[in-house]
């Protein structure tokens, strides 16, 4: 069974993109998967909730975009979570989507840098999760064109479904000229508040739209998985037993029960 590959992506800031990579590969991870995370967010919040060295001039994502440095020279492991491995952004990444402009094959380089790494590396890994900048720019094409699969985050609120249709527009555009295999597999409901009307009127928009691609776990508003972060930590190994951490392990075990991963 090849690697799967998800692009976890929304244009919108902070609707816990970053923190449903981290939980989903630590989840993955500890059920026995070997895991690879991709942080392409100048920002590096994957990077620092996995407990990555990523300042400024650490060999990291932007290396292997601008200069062709093999994937497998940045890769580093995650120390609390055996299987989990990540490459690390720094500050900069900001610079690469100015710098990718005029470079050949631009929006195909994450994508050969992943395919190489699968090609070469001696233990594969079974899933590679790649986080994203809250943008559509050319760091999110990359991602788009090296993923099989897309993991939209939605945060259950009002404005939740305004930027999405340009979402799935530049979808359209992506699998039409760059990479005709990706496909949203996966929406995510997160920060979600069942107990407002609001909340659950947007959830049912969101399920009327995208039908059993929504996971039918959502993730709970949780105070340990906003405290992970600042331990360098996910909630998986911070609070093992809290509800953010059983909600995103069931999450994970549904991702893996729709595809059969080894
Ligand atoms: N389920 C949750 N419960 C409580 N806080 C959460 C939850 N999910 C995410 N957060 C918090 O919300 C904030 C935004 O989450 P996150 O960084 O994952 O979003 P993002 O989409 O990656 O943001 P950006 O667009 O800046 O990359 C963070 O402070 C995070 O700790
Ligand atoms: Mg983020």
């Amino acid at each position: 069974m090849g690697t799967r590959i998800i692009t976890v992506s929304n244009q919108k800031g902070g609707v816990g993109k970053t923190t449903t990579a981290v939980n989903l590969a630590a989840a993955m991870a500890g059920s026995g998967l070997r895991v690879l995370v991709i942080d392409m967010d100048p920002q590096g919040n994957a990077s620092t909730a996995l407990s990555i060295p990523h300042s400024s001039g650490t060999a990291g994502i932007y290396d292997v975009l601008i200069d062709g440095v093999p994937l497998a020279d940045v890769v580093q492991p995650c120390p609390q979570v055996p299987g989990l491995s990540c490459a690390p952004a720094t500050i900069d990444l900001a610079g690469a989507e100015i710098e990718l402009v005029p470079l050949v094959a631009r929006e195909n380089r994450l994508r050969r840098a992943v395919q190489s790494y699968l090609e070469t590396t001696d233990q594969p890994p079974d899933l590679v999760l790649i986080d994203c900048p809250p943008s559509l720019g050319l760091l999110t094409v990359n991602a788009f064109v090296a993923a099989r699969e897309l993991l939209i985050p939605i945060q259950c609120e009002y404005y939740a479904l305004e930027g999405l249709s340009q979402l799935l527009k530049n979808v359209d555009l992506i699998q039409q000229h760059l990479n005709a295999d990706l496909h949203v597999s996966t929406i995510l409901l997160t920060m979600f508040d069942g107990r407002t009307r609001l909340a659950s009127d947007v959830a049912d928009q969101v399920r009327e739209h995208f039908g059993d691609r929504v996971l039918r776990t959502a993730i709970p508003r949780s105070v340990r998985i906003s405290e992970a972060p600042s331990h360098g930590e996910t909630v998986m190994t911070y609070d093992p037993t809290s509800t953010g951490a059983l909600s995103y392990a069931e999450a994970a075990a549904e991702m893996r029960r729709t595809k059969e991963m080894s």
